[in-house]
């Protein structure tokens, strides 16, 4: 019988395992579990939706390895007997975004401008604080909660505090991650790889922070270490896992040129680079990837939600809402939707509200408001694509994926809007596919991963229609300019 290998995703919605042959990829069984809605979680919601997406999946009995992808940037803090201190908070908590802005004038020095502090951060650790990075969070602790702040004995991301408790937990010593979700705490030099910890002490008010125990920062293949006994995972090899967004990189198996554009709860584009960026705009974070190169990335707040919302505003389901969306004309008869509707972090406007522009008598029917929201969903992530290729990323082609890119109208209307070509791969657990690849590769030891057969894609084609983003980014200016109501 193949050695198999299990792919652990847990995201910010649910927990999804795969089971796969190491050699071929070939799928042999799955399951999930639904987390807990909100941005502050119990980590411990975490664990025991794993072990019953891991019972959903067969268990994890004949499994030689098997690795954890997460969400990025969830703050976990632990006391020195390793409890959690607080729920999590997660990189979709807005809260820290005071704090975000503190931090970035601090590291400029005081009477600087905002940008000798940005260009400071960018410089350290590839990205400028916003409210989603780790750092925020641990000085908003410091500030709200000094009585929590003062417990911390250790900071760990939901991945790499999964694949803790997946080894037993308890010995803080056994805390390991790699270097994609290191790099999104803002506090790991990935250029350097080393920790900084003169910006956690800076973020948590303390002197230093030396003896804060940080995970250790593991090579792209290295062992984690085993499984826990007393759990019946003794035989079971643990990768160093990685951030949801490096994970999926692997389970597509990019290469630079390619640019992904997922749609889940957050809106992602990323694409693997052999150098870093230091982005001190901090429209894109300069993060690493899980093969030793590099993720620049930047993050919309608001993904595939927008057509949640739209859906429900006109009574649709998601099909009548794309097929409402196809019958209208490009440019929705001037509607724009600025999505909003989270605040945003691309551009960073935590506390922004969503804008529906244009209404006329022409423009207000049901089909052109449903346009206006694919249209402007894609326009939001087309503000990433841009800030990406001035920073001279190479864009050579979109892959779409995530809950949004099953919707037609995204589909059809990606090439039109972003005027890329654009790929969909057959919709699939691509974190939870690329962990997996991670945990054949750790049996492997090879330089690179494994070769798996790659899936199916479509390509959509369709005429570019450059004035539905010009006239997209004159309204979103606007809406940017003016005070949040
Ligand atoms: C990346 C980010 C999100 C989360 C979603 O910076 O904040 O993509 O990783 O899980």
């Amino acid at each position: 019988m193949s050695t198999l290998v299990a792919g652990i995703d847990s995201s910010t919605q649910s927990c999804k395992v795969v089971v796969r042959e190491a050699d071929t990829g070939r799928l042999v069984r799955e399951g999930r579990a639904a987390h807990p809605n909100g941005t502050e979680v119990d980590p411990e919601a975490w664990w025991q939706a794993l072990q019953a997406a891991v019972d959903a999946a067969g268990g994890l009995a004949d499994v030689a390895a098997a690795a954890v992808g997460g969400q990025q940037h969830g703050m976990v803090v632990l006391d020195a007997e390793g409890q959690v201190i607080r729920p999590a908070l997660l990189w979709n908590d807005t809260r820290s975004a005071r704090a975000a802005e503190d931090l970035v004038h601090e590291l400029g020095g005081p009477g600087a401008d905002r940008e000798v502090g940005a260009a400071a951060w960018a410089r350290a650790v590839g990205s400028v604080p916003v409210a989603s990075l780790t750092v925020t969070k641990l000085r908003w602790l410091a500030d709200h909660e000094p009585e929590h702040a003062a417990r911390v004995a250790a900071v760990a991301l939901p991945h790499d505090w999964l694949s803790w408790r997946l080894m037993g937990g308890g010995d803080l010593d056994l805390l390991a991650t790699d270097r994609s979700d290191a790099s999104g705490t803002g506090y790991f030099d990935a250029m350097g790889n080393r920790y900084r910890h003169d910006l956690l002490a800076r973020a948590l008010r303390r002197e230093e922070t030396e003896g804060i125990r940080l995970p250790r920062v593991l090579a792209p293949a290295e062992r984690a270490g085993a499984g826990d006994p007393a759990l019946g995972l003794g035989h079971l090899a643990l990768g160093p896992g990685a951030g949801d967004n490096a994970a999926a990189a692997v389970g597509l198996g990019m290469a630079p040129g390619d640019l992904t554009l997922s749609l889940g709860t957050s809106g992602v584009v990323s694409a693997v680079t052999d150098d870093p960026v230091a982005d001190s705009t901090g429209l894109v974070t300069g993060f690493a990837d899980a093969t030793g190169r590099f993720l620049p990335l930047a993050v919309t707040l608001n993904g595939s939600r927008v057509l949640d919302a739209a859906c429900r505003l006109l009574g649709v389901d998601h099909d009548r809402l794309a097929a409402l969306a196809l019958a209208a004309e490009p440019g929705a008869a001037g509607l724009t939707l600025v999505p909003y509707l989270e605040g945003e972090r691309t551009p960073n406007l935590p506390h922004a509200t969503g804008s529906l522009l244009g209404l006329s008598l022409g423009s207000m029917s049901p089909a052109n408001v449903a346009r206006a929201a694919v249209e402007g969903l894609l326009c939001g992530q087309a503000d990433g694509i841009a800030a990406m290729t001035a920073l001279g990323v190479p864009v050579q082609r979109v892959r779409l994926i995530g809950g949004g890119a099953r919707s037609q109208a995204v589909q059809q209307l990606a090439p039109a809007v972003l005027g890329l070509p654009v790929e969909v791969p057959e919709p699939g657990e691509y974190v939870a596919d690329g962990a997996a690849r991670q945990a054949a590769w750790v049996l492997s030891g090879a330089a690179t991963p494994p070769r798996w057969e790659s899936s199916d894609v479509v390509a959509p084609e369709a005429e570019h229609t450059p004035q539905v983003y010009e006239r997209y980014r004159e309204r979103s200016h606007l809406v940017a300019e003016r005070p949040a109501g």
